[in-house]
């Protein structure tokens, strides 16, 4: 079944821009609803895998309303969130004028497959949920490598496919139906959260990532499953 917020090739970013237009304002709140809470303890689990010691510069792409940039600030990093929507950037803009100075990450519009910055020039770059989105999953690692300095830390955190197939099984049910009744009933809006299942069909998932990771000689590269697979952080370090 195709959906309105998935388009193949160029018109990607187009529509995606659109999805996350619409459902900015309650991102957060569905974000707790859907995951029972636990968006959090793992993006506070990818912000602890970063390991930043104060000074550190951290880039944090599709960075949406912000947590896992705030995440990292709060461990002293000097963070950069970066995302191409304007009504996510303003909700997270909103969430960083309750902080105390200094421990504001800068929030920069732009797209993560064509990024903003110098060859190595971050010690951690992570991304959350954002790596699906993007019309290339490829260029956008290629392009967190790229602004990496050697040493530094390279994070992905997304939906996953488990390899066990009940369980896959039950967990796309999940994604088909409960999630778009969630999305209906709190945000009007089915169709923006069966995209997720839409998005996750035509990516390749945590194993190809370790795979590209590998490609680009990424030292230490792990592949963490979380709830059997349904969600994974891929993580790896450019060599020095
Ligand atoms: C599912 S949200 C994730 C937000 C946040 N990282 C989190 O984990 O809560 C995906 C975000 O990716 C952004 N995004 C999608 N494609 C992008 C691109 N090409 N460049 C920059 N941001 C993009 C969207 O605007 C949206 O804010």
């Amino acid at each position: 079944m195709s959906n309105e917020f998935y388009a193949p090739g160029e018109q990607r970013a187009a529509k995606v821009n659109d999805l996350f237009a619409r459902i900015a304002r309650r991102y957060d709140f569905l974000n707790d609803l859907q995951s029972f809470g636990l968006h959090r303890s793992w993006k506070r689990r990818v912000a602890r895998l970063a390991g930043v010691t104060p000074g550190a510069r951290a880039l944090d792409l599709c960075c949406g309303t912000g947590d896992i940039a705030f995440a990292l600030a709060r461990r002293g990093a000097a963070t950069t969130g970066l995302d191409f929507s304007p009504q996510m950037l303003e909700v997270a803009n909103g969430r960083s004028r309750q902080l105390a100075a200094g421990r504001q990450p800068q929030f920069v519009q732009g797209d993560a497959q064509q990024l903003p910055f110098p060859n190595h020039t971050f010690d951690v770059v992570t991304i959350g949920y954002g790596l699906r989105n993007l019309t290339s999953w490829e260029r956008g690692v290629d392009e967190m490598f790229r602004v990496a300095r050697p040493g530094a830390r390279l994070i992905v955190l997304d939906f996953g496919k488990p390899l066990n197939a009940w369980w896959r099984a039950v967990y796309f049910a999940h994604l088909r139906l409960s999630v778009p009744l969630i999305g209906l009933l709190f945000c009007g809006n089915a169709s923006a959260y069966a995209y997720i299942l839409e998005s996750l069909k035509h990516y390749p998932a945590q194993f190809a990532v370790a795979e590209k990771m590998r490609a680009l000689k990424l030292k230490n590269v792990r592949v963490i499953n979380l709830l059997g697979g349904a969600m994974a952080i891929n993580y790896g370090e450019k060599p020095r």
